[in-house]
């Protein structure tokens, strides 16, 4: 009951609101419950974005714009959106507050992406170290070992699903390295990190809230016997270095290994996966990364511009201000479209253009920016640079078979299947 009542204040009454709203033609509410703009949000990223710089909308302020959204993630007086903090009618906040699962979420406190300095600041210190660009060099030959291994994989199979046989597996066995997960509860990693990512969505149906949270707290008694382990024998990984620091309360512990497990995993199956789909539709694309593979890591960033796979934050107000001429009221929720600001044309020239070798695609905001900035971004780039170069090189006579298919989320854009044959058999035979 109190899941269901909790699934009703976040996301249900909400739907309602927003299904009324789309049905009038308002641009973002359409971007959150219809589902054309799951197959392409972007024309109605563009619909926002010429309504102005930051919108007033009667449930939150909006903005697609590069600019403003890029201030606003960098700007002190503006903090994280933790559930309870939602600018909701009063009603609805203190339901959320009285049915708090105490689960352990990426999307809640004391998750790292949900609080503010001073705590923040203490967590990221902490984790940071093993994410620096020189710690993350220190992996490029793993990330190239397991994308090596798994490609030999498909060399047995005439077809395969880009997706489950490839672009899931490299990002959770990185992942899972650095915590010191072993291989063999991996499965249930895949399983419980896929069912908790509709979680990141404001329209969401109970059947999928209730199993996300079902997952939650399936993947949390894993977590707490995994710490446990730790403790008992450590590891040379971060996990085992904080279960043992003593710096993290439990909670905060857990929190911590739920949000790295989480965020460094489906992001970069999106990535991959986005990416592979912007290839098959830009041949002429991939036929410049055959003949100049050094444009690997621009064209990396390309897709991260053009299809981000998160594409959405929000931010509260901490304190009243003026932004683009509108004034916001503390405790005011802003959604800051980060998809949408990667198509705008005021810093991306012919943003609808997907061309990788755009000078300035470096410059989107699909890792966010700011005290927030993703902590993963240099292992995003290494994993997706290293997986998608080998992927080619090693099948170039690999093509699509059947329609591939979304996942249907609105915030973490990615595919769910991507068929292929790769005629590896077939090369096989002619050699
Ligand atoms: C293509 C892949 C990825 C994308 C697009 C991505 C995107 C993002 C974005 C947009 C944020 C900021 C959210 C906000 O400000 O509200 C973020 C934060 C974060 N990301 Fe990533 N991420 C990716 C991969 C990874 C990986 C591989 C890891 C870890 C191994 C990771 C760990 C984190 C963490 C810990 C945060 C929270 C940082 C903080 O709150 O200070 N991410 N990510």
């Amino acid at each position: 009951m109190k899941t269901w009542i909790r699934w009703a204040a976040l996301s249900g009454v909400p739907t309602v609101a927003l299904r009324m709203l789309a049905r009038r033609g308002e641009p973002f509410a359409q971007l959150l419950t219809d589902p054309h703009a799951r197959e392409n949000p972007y024309p109605f990223g563009a619909r926002i974005r010429a309504e102005g710089r930051l919108v007033r909308k009667s449930y939150m302020l909006v903005s697609a714009d590069h600019e403003i959204c890029r201030k606003i993630l960098r700007d002190k007086n503006f903090g994280t959106t933790p559930p309870e903090a939602i600018d909701l009618p009063s009603p609805l906040r203190r339901l959320i507050r009285a049915t708090d699962l105490r689960l352990a979420s990426p999307v809640e406190p004391p998750s790292m992406l949900m609080v503010d300095p001073p705590e923040h600041t203490r967590y990221r210190k902490l984790v940071a170290g093993a994410f620096t660009p020189r710690a993350v060099a220190r992996l490029r030959d793993r990330v190239r070992e397991v994308t090596d291994e798994l490609l030999d994989g498909l060399s047995e199979r005439e077809n395969a699903d880009l997706i489950g046989d490839f672009a899931l597996l490299l990002p959770i066995a990185i992942i899972s390295e650095i915590l010191g997960i072993p291989a063999a509860k991996r499965d249930d990693m895949l399983e419980y990190g896929n069912a908790g990512s509709p979680l990141l969505d404001i329209s969401i149906s109970w059947a999928q809230f209730r199993a996300a949270v079902a997952a939650l707290r399936e993947s949390q008694n894993l977590r707490v016997g995994h710490i446990e382990r730790l403790r008992r024998a450590p590891g040379d990984d971060i996990l085992s270095d904080l279960a043992t620091g003593g710096q993290l309360t439990d909670r905060e512990l857990l929190a911590t290994a739920t949000l790295i497990a989480g965020a460094g995993f489906e992001t970069t199956v999106n990535l991959l996966g986005n990416g592979i789909m912007l290839l098959r539709d830009h041949p002429d694309q991939l036929a410049m990364l055959r003949a100049e593979p050094a444009r690997w890591p621009g064209a990396i960033e390309e897709m991260l511009r053009y299809d981000s796979p998160v594409q959405m934050t929000t931010r509260t107000a901490l304190c009243d201000s003026e932004i683009a001429g509108e004034q916001i009221r503390a405790g005011e929720t802003i959604a800051l479209l980060l998809g949408a600001a990667n198509r705008d044309p005021a810093v991306f020239l012919d943003p609808d253009t997907f061309d990788i070798t755009r000078s300035n695609a470096r410059d989107h905001l699909s890792f966010g920016s700011g005290a927030h900035a993703c902590l993963g971004a240099s292992l995003a780039r290494i994993e997706g640079t290293i997986a998608l170069q080998a992927l080619y090189d090693r099948y170039p006579e690999l093509h699509h078979v059947g329609p591939a298919t979304r996942r249907g989320l609105v915030n973490l854009r990615g595919y769910q299947h991507i068929p292929v044959a790769t005629g590896a058999k077939r090369h096989a035979a002619l050699g």
